[in-house]
């Protein structure tokens, strides 16, 4: 990264005289009262796109901003984006608005950090912007409290290398507007799908990986086959691969069990934590059944990145029979009967939607295993939806369990069952718990 800050240098002169020269645009016109109708469309529109994940805390009101961003220079929060003239965005026209949503530029000409989704949200068209709009500016409470940005340093508080960064590698919102509406799908439930994850849902914007100067690598399914193929980690989560892998992807999954993960966050295969917990609660529980299924359908075409001779996955009750036989033999095995089987059973099927099976699923056998190593520190709850009212708690064991015995126990549920994925180590286990300690917080985008 710190290469293309350095490689930008030459072009700051130049992005800082045309930044000063455009100025503000002005302020907006005393809008006419939009149509209910619009506002509860746009209001939808802020669910599909999410917007409440970053721009809302939890518990806190509705888009007063404050979701923290860890970067190695400092942390940014999401700002105030409620219709107060002064702490949010109430001065904002429409245009400035759309400006903001989709090519990432600030009302006073700044260009805005890419956490702000909008290479994603370049898809959204007029009249989903027209309604988010109504929406924000009529629907939305407004709160009068900043959002307070201390302790970012140089370069973020200067904002030229973000110009530089959104001018090299984020799309032309006009380009990708005009591809979006050439593109032809015989399935008009694929092509609702296809926008609802390329631009409101934003999926790519966990999913896919990132160049090392930080730009999704594919942002459409045309870009081939790295599009949703799997995202770094996330604030230590690691998004998994949506494509149709057997193993470590959505290939065992049929249409109905995306919809009911993205309605509940449980499915007979696995349950949603880390970034999914917010993307499911804020977004996708909110969507009705036809958006679901369309997105649904929409990944079900997307080919796996493994050659289909790879083998699929097969329960081996080899590790089941062992443990039942009182044979802990194998590596991590006698953690794993002492703390996790209460829950998710010797025969690793687990109790499903409540305590999700480890045989059998992605999460599991993925190639990097953070998100494993950092559950089982941490613990995490499966939060309560519209349709699946009741909580349930993973616990943590950072406290009773050492480095070794995290990487044998999830090295034990990485082989067992017939998931043959690679055992962790116990240098993944430290890095994984220094990050989580609050001097040392994990960064939100890979950055380095
Ligand atoms: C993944 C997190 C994320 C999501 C999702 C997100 N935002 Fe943002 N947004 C941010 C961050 C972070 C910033 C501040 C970036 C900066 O200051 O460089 C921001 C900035 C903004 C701004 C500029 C506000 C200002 O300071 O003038 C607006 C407007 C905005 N977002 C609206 C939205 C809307 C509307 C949605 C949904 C369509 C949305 N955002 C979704 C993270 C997000
Ligand atoms: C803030 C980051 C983030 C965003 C945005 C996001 N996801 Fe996820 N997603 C994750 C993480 C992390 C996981 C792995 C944990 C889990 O399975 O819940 C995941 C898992 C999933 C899974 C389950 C895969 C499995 O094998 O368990 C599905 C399906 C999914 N996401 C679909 C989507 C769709 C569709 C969107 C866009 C509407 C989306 N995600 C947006 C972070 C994200
Ligand atoms: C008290 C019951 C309980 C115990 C004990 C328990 N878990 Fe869990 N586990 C859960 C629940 C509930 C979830 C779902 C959490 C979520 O999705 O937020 C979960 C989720 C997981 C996941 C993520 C799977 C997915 O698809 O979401 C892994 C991996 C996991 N547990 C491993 C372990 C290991 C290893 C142990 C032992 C060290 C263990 N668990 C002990 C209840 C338990």
């Amino acid at each position: 990264m710190r290469g293309v800050w350095k490689s930008g240098l030459r072009l700051m002169a130049a992005v800082l005289l045309v930044l000063s020269a455009r100025g503000a645009p002005p302020a907006r016109a005393q809008e006419a009262q939009a149509p209910a109708d619009l506002v509860t469309r746009g209001e939808y529109v802020a669910e599909a796109a999410d917007c409440g994940a970053c721009h809302t805390v939890p518990g806190g009101p509705h888009f007063a901003g404050g979701m923290a961003f860890h970067l190695p220079t400092g942390t940014l929060y999401a700002p105030n984006i409620t219709p107060d003239a002064k702490a949010g965005i109430g001065q904002y026209s429409e245009a400035e608005f759309i400006r903001a949503i989709r090519n990432g530029i600030r009302r006073d000409g700044a260009t805005l950090y890419p956490a702000m989704p909008y290479p994603s949200y370049a898809r959204m068209t007029d009249d989903d912007l027209h309604a988010l709009y109504a929406y924000f500016m009529q629907g939305v409470k407004p709160v009068a409290t900043p959002v307070v940005q201390d302790g970012m340093h140089w370069p973020l508080s200067m904002r030229w290398p973000l110009t530089v960064w959104r001018r090299l590698f984020a799309p032309d919102p006009a380009a990708t507007l005009k591809g979006a509406t050439a593109r032809n799908f015989p399935d008009p439930v694929v092509a609702r799908g296809a926008y609802l994850v390329e631009g409101p849902g934003h999926c790519g914007a966990c999913h896919t990986p990132r160049a090392v100067t930080m730009q999704e690598k594919a942002l459409t399914a045309e870009d081939g086959a790295l599009y949703l193929s799997g995202g770094a980690p996330v604030d230590g989560w690691r998004p998994v691969s949506l494509r149709g892998e057997n193993r470590t992807g959505l290939g065992r999954w049929s249409e109905q069990d995306i919809v009911r993960f993205l309605a509940t966050g449980r499915m007979p295969l696995g349950a949603a934590f880390g970034g999914m917990t917010d993307a499911i609660n804020h977004g996708t529980q909110h969507m009705t059944a036809d958006d679901q299924l369309a997105i649904a359908r929409y990944l079900k075409t997307l080919s796996p990145t493994t050659p289909a001779k790879a083998p699929g996955w097969a329960y081996d009750p080899a590790a089941t029979n062992a443990l039942r036989a009182g044979d802990m033999g194998a590596r991590g095995a006698r953690h794993y009967v002492d703390s996790c089987a209460a829950c998710h059973r010797t025969d690793g099927h687990g109790y499903p939607t409540t305590f999700p099976p480890l045989a059998g699923n992605p999460v599991v056998m993925d190639p990097t295993p953070d998100s494993l190593i950092r559950i089982v520190l941490e613990g995490n709850t499966l939060r309560a939806t519209k349709q699946a009212p009741s909580a349930f708690v993973m616990p943590g064991f950072a406290a009773r369990m050492d480095d070794a015995a995290v990487a044998d126990t999830v090295s034990f549920i990485r082989a067992a069952w017939g998931n043959d994925a690679p055992a962790v180590n116990v240098a993944d286990v430290a890095r994984i718990r220094r990050s989580l300690s609050p001097e040392h917080p994990p960064a939100s985008l890979p950055m380095n």
